[in-house]
C-alpha cells in the first residue's frame, strides 16, 4: 500500500484548486480523495452560467473515483482560499457519506495551510444513509 500522509494529500488539494472553473463566484475549491490502496483522485468546482448546475470540488473527486471502480476510501482533503477551515457543503457531506463512508478522515485547510482533521461522521451526524432503505 502506497503511503500518503495528510500534508501530501493537502498539497494535492491545493494544486487541484488551481484547476477550478469558478468564473462566477471566484471561489475556487480543490479536493484530493485518497483510496485505501493509495490512489488519488482530484476534484475542483466546475461552475455554469446557469448557476444551479455548478458542481463542487468534493463531488467531482468522488464521482471520478467511483466511475473508476473505487469503493474503499481513506481520506479527503479540501482546500479553498478561506481564512477559516473550508467546510464541505451539506450536499457534498451527504454524497461523501454515500460513496466513501462515514469513517473517512476529512482534512480541512485554511489560508495559512493549517489543517483540521475530522471524521466525516462528525461533519454529518444523525445522517440518512442506506441503512434506512433495507
Ligand atoms: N464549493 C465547493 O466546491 N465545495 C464546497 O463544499 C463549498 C462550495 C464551490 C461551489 C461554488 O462553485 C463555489 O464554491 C461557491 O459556492
Amino acid at each position: 500500500m502506497k503511503v500518503m500522509d495528510k500534508n501530501k494529500l493537502v498539497e494535492k488539494a491545493i494544486e487541484a484548486k488551481s484547476k477550478a472553473y469558478a468564473p462566477y463566484s471566484n471561489f475556487p475549491v480543490g479536493a484530493a480523495l485518497l483510496t485505501e490502496d493509495g490512489k488519488l483522485y482530484i476534484g475542483a468546482n466546475v461552475e455554469n452560467a446557469s448557476y444551479g448546475l455548478t458542481i463542487c470540488a468534493e463531488r467531482t473527486a468522488a464521482f471520478k473515483a467511483v466511475l473508476e471502480g473505487e469503493k474503499i476510501f481513506k481520506a479527503i482533503a479540501i482546500a479553498g482560499n478561506t481564512e477559516d477551515y473550508l467546510p464541505p457543503c451539506g450536499a457534498c457531506r451527504q454524497v461523501l457519506l454515500e460513496l466513501c463512508g462515514k469513517d473517512i478522515d476529512v482534512h480541512l485547510v485554511n489560508s495559512k495551510n493549517e489543517i483540521k482533521t475530522l471524521k466525516l461522521n462528525e461533519l454529518i451526524p444523525f445522517s440518512f444513509g442506506d441503512e434506512y432503505l433495507k
